[in-house]
Formats: structure tokens, C-alpha cells, sequence
């Protein structure tokens, strides 16, 4: 594996997200793994994590959001465990490769508006969903998705949902598992700031609207309860006097609350209702739900995402935000318009993920990634957490040991929301040895029940989905 430093293009500056459990891979392999322990036999499937992983060395300041796509996935059946690695062939990877070199800059370079294939590369890094027979690679910024085929993990190529959806889509879709309706939302720096779609569960485009925002903003998640969908307004957005000048820097205005939309699943925009709160930030919700007149929402928040302090030892940054989420919950009254607000426990936590097969229910259970003490956004472990209480049960993964977002899998005949196992990457620091952990989810406090070995380092990412076999099974290539 070739070294980011050692290969070829133009001035790189150093950026912690480029080196030790970051840094960056040039192998795209097929394994067999080894498996210390025993698979269950009733967990069958692909788990596959997105990451950035930039193919070509980055021009200028790089930020760990720059990176291309690249999915890593262990496909598990019959108590057999087989990993494979791949770049998502974004048009941009594709142009670059043809160069031979990175074309674009990142988030932290003056972006060129210019550009025949956009200021920023779509590099379809962050996110996936599996929606009607689909499995989607989608990026934070916002664009057009890439569909990528399972097990293989070949791009087949953008997705656009038969030509409904023009501009794009952001990270964080939600799925609905009664109706199969996939909730997706855009954002933009020119009105329409906010637009949001309903695809059926054949892949249509069944609803489109658009939301109003005073101004841009810098958006990541949004929450779906059976009948509403909640969109977050935050004031974190570019400088907007700045942005007018064509350059780009975030801003968080303290001085504003958080914004909350609510709106009927299909109804139109200019019927969302706004509920205020303590100003925040928010990259992650976990799950909502309709609670009697109230909406329950439960989320990472963050106080300040730009708290202005050099004491970065115990709470990591990304360049200028700072990452400091605490597990919290809203509920916003319908009837009378009231917000309460509660926090639900101290310890930092982020990429937090629930049973899917309940999105937009009732639930009581979180599996949270914990932040571990470094400059870095690293995970030392994760946290069970019982959402009514705040409590939770940890699994740390050892010393110098960091995961990524720990998935929950429901066991074949799953019959309660933790009947499952939650597995994630752990990719050891110094020597880059790496595995896949598989914790029984109702037994954390046992640790993993099986660990597959992974033969090449995986670096840290993003998000992760699991396909169980029956979806897989469903699988659209066409
Ligand atoms: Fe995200």
C-alpha cells in the first residue's frame, strides 16, 4: 500500500485524517476470512461501511469529508464470512483517473463555481441505503446517488429514480419499513434551500415539495415518524457574506434557536410547522415517533459546533468544528405547541444507529459509537443505550483499538427490537490490523461472539447498512 505522502500530484498539506487509521488504501481485494469464534447461523447478509478514501493525492487542505467513496463490505453466509473492498466509480473518480491526478479541491480550498462538474467532487462517500432492490451510495453535499450491485460491490452506475429526481439527494434518507417509502431531502445555497421527496417502494417518486428556510444552512439528517417527517434548521451555514464573495466558510449564529419542521409525510412545504428549541447542532438523529399529541425525537446533540477553545484534547474537531454530542431528546407538542427538551446522558457519542425495522416507531434501544479522548474523531467502543432512561451498556474494543458505526442485524425470525447482533469494523491503531466485530446485542456486556479477520487494513469511515439475505435476494441491477 502506497503511502498518501509518497504518491504523485500536487502539494498535499498535512491533515491528521490522512495518516495512522485514517489514511488511506490503493487495494481493492476479494478474501476469504478467517473467523475467530462462530457466525451465527441466523445471520445472513452483507454489511457494508462507506468512507473516504481519496484515490489520488489531495490538492491543498484536505478535509476527511474530501475523500472518494469507498465501500468496504463482508458478505456473510452459512457461517462463511468473504470481504471485499471498492471505490465507487463516481463521473468524477472516472475523470480523475483519466487525469491521473486529483482535478478537484476539497471544502477547505476555495471551491471554483466554474467547474463544468461542479465546485465540490461528488464523491458519494458518506451514506448507503438499500431501497427498492437498490443499494445506494450517497454523499453529504448532496447530489446525484450512485447504485452499487451486491455482493460485488461494481457501480452500476447514478441513480437518478427514473429520471424524477433532477438535482440529487443528500446522506441520510430515511426508509420506512411499514410502507417502504424512502423520505429524501437536498439542500442548496440558492432557494430553494431545502427540497423534499417521497420515492414509493417501487423506486417512484410519489411527492415533491419544497421546504422554506430563511437562508441557507448546512444541513445532514432528517426524522420520520409513520405519518410526519422532521426537518432540522440550525443556524451552522456558510458565511453568507463571504459566501456572496464566492468563498466558503461556516459559521454557527449562537443568537438562533434550533428549528424544528414537522410536517405531514405528504403535505405540502408551506404546511411545515416550526417548533423552537435551544439553539444546537445536530449531525445524527436516531428515531422519532408519535407519542399520543407529542413527537418524541432522539438525536446527538451539539451545544456549539464551533466553540471557539484549544482545549482539543479530549473532544476531536474536524478542521473548525468540534465535536461534542451528548444523547438527547425533544418532544414537541402538537396541540399546544410546546417544546421540552431533556438531556439523556454525558457521555460523547455519535453515529448512533437503532433496529431500522423500527424507524419512525416506538423504540427503546440505541447502539452508539463513543468518542474516545484523541484530537480525531475516533470511536473506543459503543454504548447500548435505553433511550427512555439515558442508561446504557458499554463494549469498549481495547486499548488503541477504534470502530466505526455499529449496525444492528436483525437475527433471521428477530422477534423484539434488540433480537439481533450489531457489528462494525475495528481497525487496530500502530499495526492497522482490522476486523469485523459481532456483538450479540441483547448480551454487550459479553463482547463479541465472533470477530472476522480482515487481511488489509480498513481505514475509519462513515456509514454502514445492512442488506439482509431476503433484500438481497430482491436485489435490482437493471
Ligand atoms: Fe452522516
Amino acid at each position: 500500500m502506497t503511502a498518501i505522502a509518497e504518491r504523485p500530484g500536487p502539494e498535499t498539506a498535512a491533515s491528521p485524517y490522512l495518516e495512522g487509521v485514517f489514511a488511506p488504501i490503493d487495494t481493492e481485494i476479494d478474501a476469504e476470512c478467517t473467523v475467530i469464534g462462530e457466525l451465527p447461523r441466523d445471520l445472513s447478509g452483507v454489511f457494508v461501511r462507506n468512507g473516504s478514501n481519496p484515490k489520488y493525492r489531495p490538492r491543498g487542505r484536505y478535509h476527511w469529508f474530501d475523500g472518494d467513496g469507498m465501500l468496504h463490505a463482508l458478505h456473510l453466509d452459512n457461517g462463511r464470512a468473504t470481504y471485499r473492498n471498492r471505490w465507487v466509480r463516481t463521473d468524477a473518480l472516472v475523470a480523475e483517473t483519466a487525469a491521473g491526478a486529483a482535478i478537484w479541491s476539497g471544502i477547505n480550498e476555495r471551491p471554483d463555481f466554474s467547474h463544468p462538474g461542479g465546485p465540490f467532487k461528488d464523491t458519494a462517500n458518506t451514506d448507503l441505503v438499500f431501497h427498492a432492490g437498490r443499494l445506494l451510495a450517497l454523499w453529504w453535499l448532496g447530489g446525484p446517488c450512485y447504485q452499487v450491485a451486491l455482493p460485488s460491490l461494481d457501480t452500476v452506475g447514478r441513480y437518478d429514480f427514473g429520471g424524477a429526481l433532477a438535482k440529487g439527494l443528500t446522506a441520510h434518507p430515511k426508509l420506512d419499513p411499514v410502507t417502504g417509502e424512502l423520505m429524501v431531502f437536498d439542500y442548496d445555497v440558492l432557494p430553494p434551500y431545502l427540497t423534499y421527496s417521497v420515492m414509493a417502494a417501487d423506486g417512484q417518486m410519489v411527492h415533491h415539495t419544497y421546504i422554506d428556510l430563511p437562508g441557507p444552512r448546512l444541513l445532514h439528517d432528517l426524522a420520520i415518524t409513520a405519518h410526519h417527517t422532521i426537518f432540522l434548521d440550525f443556524p451552522l451555514m456558510w458565511d453568507p457574506e463571504l459566501l456572496a464573495k464566492g468563498k466558503t466558510r461556516v459559521t454557527f449564529r449562537e443568537d438562533m434557536p434550533a428549528r424544528f419542521g414537522i410536517l405531514g409525510r405528504h403535505a405540502d412545504g408551506g404546511t411545515v410547522r416550526w417548533f423552537e428549541a435551544e439553539t444546537c447542532y445536530m449531525y445524527h438523529t436516531i428515531n422519532a415517533w408519535e407519542s399520543g399529541d407529542e413527537i418524541v425525537l432522539v438525536g446527538c446533540r451539539i451545544e456549539n459546533p464551533l466553540a471557539q477553545t484549544d482545549d482539543y484534547d479530549t473532544v476531536p474537531r474536524i478542521d473548525m468544528l468540534r465535536l461534542e454530542p451528548y444523547l438527547h431528546e425533544w418532544r414537541f407538542n402538537l396541540v399546544t405547541g410546546a417544546v421540552l427538551e431533556r438531556p439523556l446522558d454525558d457521555v460523547m457519542t455519535e453515529f448512533p444507529r437503532m433496529n431500522n425495522e423500527l424507524l419512525g416507531q416506538r423504540t427503546r434501544y440505541a447502539y452508539s459509537p463513543r468518542i474516545a479522548e484523541q484530537p480525531t474523531l475516533l470511536f473506543d467502543g459503543f454504548v447500548k443505550y435505553d433511550t427512555d432512561t439515558g442508561t446504557g451498556t458499554a463494549h469498549g474494543y481495547g486499548d488503541g483499538r477504534f470502530g466505526g458505526e455499529a449496525v444492528f442485524a436483525p437475527r433471521d425470525g428477530s422477534t423484539s427490537e434488540d433480537d439481533g447482533y450489531v457489528l462494525t469494523f475495528v481497525t487496530e491503531a500502530g499495526t492497522g490490523a482490522s476486523e469485523v466485530i459481532v456483538v450479540d446485542a441483547q448480551r454487550v456486556e459479553d463482547g463479541p461472539i465472533a470477530r472476522v479477520t480482515i487481511p488489509q487494513r480498513v481505514p475509519i469511515g462513515y456509514h454502514a447498512w445492512w442488506v439482509g439475505a431476503e433484500a438481497l435476494a430482491g436485489q435490482q441491477l437493471q
